[in-house]
């Protein structure tokens, strides 16, 4: 792949600071240059930092890129989930059905709301939520589903949307990871009623912190871009407030940022699946390694390269992190299980109906992927974790 010199900078001083740091090697280190501190620079410029003409811009080109009708930029995909439920009228009530294994905020929001989550147990070899547990956890109540595509990876939709449908529910795609995932060809983010992704310094497409709602309705876009306003509505060039709203707008100056990341966002997805190609070849036969599982009908962008380690692996998951990083080697647990946190246990969920997801909790681990990461870095992760298991 052919480099740029601002790359080649990027990569010298990479290798200049390994030099000096003995193979210092990080989880996470955002592909952004040049490109995004001219484009803010000329956001400097302009005099609109915050609500000007180029979150706008953003949203048009997001909407391009996805296929869809509409996008409104949000300042993360936490307040585009609170969006969401806003826009489908989940209140005081109703439940929301949400993945165990997921980040916190998927949950969280559903209180933001008044509404109650139900937490459902996920498959192990997506991470994401089992379609088979989902009808059991339907009730009258049941309002929506949001559904996560964790690491990158989507969830299966065919068999959520005919439940939905059956039951007359809403989709919610959390999409924070997803950017460019495709299930049977179609992007995720475009299977729901409403889509949001998530720009955080982590995610795929970055602006640092930043988000987008995505819809194909009218009327939720309209009441997205109201409430993420203050609850404005323009009426004649007359400014009226119509619901008491929030403060969730993105800054035309992060948005600048996201135009340029969206520019490069293919260049972006082509590296990290490279680099988790390799990770897969290499950690295919070790033993009590289970590396991500791809079905033939989907394309999984490695937001987040996580295994999952079995007794077979014969160290608990939390000691190989810090084995790892005793030889320079970031590494990190997948994500969390919602039940088993403080703010979820007064709901009383029944454990032995969310043990998957509590094995992905204590046994998933994220492995250093990022843009300029070596084959050199990859196979000395790799062997680390080799020489972790012989040495056990
Ligand atoms: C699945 C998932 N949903 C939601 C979020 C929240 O995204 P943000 O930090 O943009 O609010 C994250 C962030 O890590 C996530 O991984």
């Amino acid at each position: 792949m052919k480099t740029t010199d601002f790359e080649e900078e990027i990569l010298k001083e990479i290798s200049a600071t390994e030099k000096n740091k003995t193979k210092k090697i990080p989880l996470i280190r955002p592909f952004i240059d040049k490109e995004e501190l001219e484009a803010v620079w000329k956001v400097f410029q302009s005099g609109y930092l915050a609500k000007g003409p180029t979150a706008k811009l953003f949203e048009s080109e997001f909407t391009e890129y996805l296929g869809i009708k509409h996008a409104s930029a949000v300042s993360s995909c936490t307040t585009a989930l609170h969006l969401a439920l806003v826009c489908l009228g989940i209140g005081p009530g109703d439940e929301v059905i949400v993945p165990d294994f997921t980040y916190p905020a998927t949950g969280h929001v559903v209180f933001h709301v008044g509404a109650k989550p139900i937490l459902v147990d996920i498959d192990l070899k997506t991470f994401n939520l089992d379609p088979a547990k989902l009808e059991d956890a339907i009730t009258e109540n049941t309002k929506s589903i949001i559904v996560v595509h964790l690491f990158g990876y989507p969830a299966e939709m065919s068999t959520i949307l005919e439940i939905a449908e059956k039951y007359d529910l809403s989709i919610i795609e959390d999409a924070a990871c997803a950017i460019g995932t495709l299930y049977k060809g179609k992007k995720a983010g475009t299977f729901g009623d409403i889509g949001c992704f998530s720009f955080h310094a982590r995610k795929l497409l970055t602006t640092g912190e930043g988000g987008m709602l995505v819809t194909d309705n009218d009327e939720y876009v309209k009441i997205a871009h109201s409430m993420k306003d203050f609850g404005i509505r323009i009426v004649s060039n007359k400014v009226y407030f119509t619901h008491p709203g929030f403060n969730y707008r993105l800054s035309d100056v992060l948005a600048a940022i996201g135009r340029i990341q969206l520019k490069k966002i293919d260049k972006i997805l082509e590296k990290r699946k490279e680099i988790s190609k390799v990770y897969t070849e290499l950690l295919s036969d070790v033993e009590g390694i289970i590396p991500p599982h791809i079905e033939p009908h989907v394309t999984h962008t490695y937001q987040s390269y996580v295994i999952l380690l079995d007794e077979k692996f014969g160290v608990n998951r939390d000691k190989v992190i810090e084995l790892m990083a005793q030889r320079g080697i970031e590494s990190q647990i997948g994500t969390y299980s919602l039940h088993l946190q403080p703010c979820y246990k007064r709901l009383n969920f029944n454990p032995k109906n969310l043990i998957n997801s509590s094995i992905a909790f204590r046994n998933s681990l994220t492995l250093p992927l990022f843009h300029h990461m070596t084959l050199d870095q990859v196979e000395f992760v790799a062997n680390a974790l080799k020489n972790i298991q012989k040495n056990q």
